[in-house]
């Protein structure tokens, strides 16, 4: 093991990351990251605030009539919020350095467009656009979440006549974690220190490395706003953090929400940068990576910087 580790530093950004311009090129060394999910109604405001196309799209919804023009304004709602989303997958891949690898969680949203049930698939469309700005797709993770049983009426997932079929559909219990690489794995010399001190064990390797995580949620006990912003649990950050870097290299997370990711890169002697542009949440994010605590565990400097606000945003 390493005798010292370096101080690490940890810098949050309250503003958009569609532009990362305090990131310097091939500076980073991971992404983990978890962005709000096209589709899925809680994020529908923040959409709607990134993009004005996206806000009129969606007005001009409630006022026209006839089901196959709602239905090519539904998808270009859609288009343009994963175009949005790749405005941030095209800076993470200008700051990643050659190897540098990028996680991203990531659900599929499904909802009634004109009454009929319909799959937004996310994940392909994060992996299409990542594909056409460079990345190399690696071997994926489905995260199984723990779900409540099928139900037959209401908001449940299990849309069918009891146990007739054929018009029941197949519930949504796993997420993605699509897996990104920028151009050739990254190389290291023989026997570098860092390096082996960050390695995992035999069992840690044959659990992490396997394609279904089964990590239970702790979303009831969460508090009120880890569920609102849709936190994941640490086990996630962790376990990439461990496979994908290694002591001292720099931990990027764009849509920082709570700052999960920055707490535990903290933890495991990585730096971090987050985004958020929510200012609301820059005091929950202080809290968890413990700012205002004197932690006599650990060396770390933290820096914050908060752009001013902006309300209307252009898809960049
Ligand atoms: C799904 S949440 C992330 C939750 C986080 N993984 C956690 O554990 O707390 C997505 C976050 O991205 C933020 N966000 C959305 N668009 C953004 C943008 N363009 N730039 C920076 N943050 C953004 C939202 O305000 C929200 O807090």
């Amino acid at each position: 093991m390493l005798e010292e580790v370096e101080a690490t530093t940890h810098k949050i950004i309250i503003g958009d990351s569609r532009k990362m311009e305090e990131v310097d090129d091939e500076s980073v060394h991971l992404v983990v990251t978890s962005p709000p999910y096209p589709m899925i109604e809680i994020w529908d405001e923040q959409f709607r605030k990134m993009d004005s196309r996206i806000d009129d799209l969606w007005a001009k919804l409630d006022t026209i009539g006839g089901t196959s023009e709602k239905n090519r304004i539904v998808q270009k709602i859609y288009d343009l919020m994963h175009e949005n989303l790749a405005g941030v997958w095209k800076e993470c891949y200008r700051v990643l350095v050659d190897g540098g690898i990028a996680c991203i969680n990531i659900g599929d949203a499904t909802r009634k467009v004109n009454g009929l049930f319909r799959l937004f698939p996310n994940h392909a469309r994060v992996i299409e656009h990542c594909e056409r700005i460079g990345f190399v797709t690696l071997p994926y993770i489905l995260w199984k979440k723990p779900t409540t049983k099928p139900k037959y009426k209401g908001k449940g997932a299990f849309l069918g006549s009891g146990m007739l079929p054929p018009n029941a559909y197949v519930t949504l219990d796993c997420e993605f974690i699509l897996i990104f690489r920028k151009g050739e794995p990254r190389k290291f010399p023989p026997h570098d220190p860092m390096r082996y001190a960050s390695k995992y064990t035999k069992e840690e390797r044959d659990r992490w490395f396997t394609q279904i995580w089964d990590i239970v949620g702790t979303r009831q006990t969460l508090p009120e706003v880890e569920r609102r912003v849709a936190a994941f649990p640490e086990e996630i950050p962790y376990r990439l953090i461990r496979m994908f870097s290694i002591i001292g290299d720099t931990v990027l997370d764009p849509f920082v929400g709570t700052g999960t990711t920055m707490k535990v890169a903290m933890q495991l002697n990585r730096n971090s940068i987050g985004y958020e542009i929510d200012k609301n949440l820059l005091p929950v994010i202080k809290d968890k990576i413990g700012v205002s605590q004197s932690r006599l565990d650990m060396d770390f400097r933290v820096e914050i910087i908060e752009r001013p606000t902006v309300q209307e945003f252009r898809a960049v």
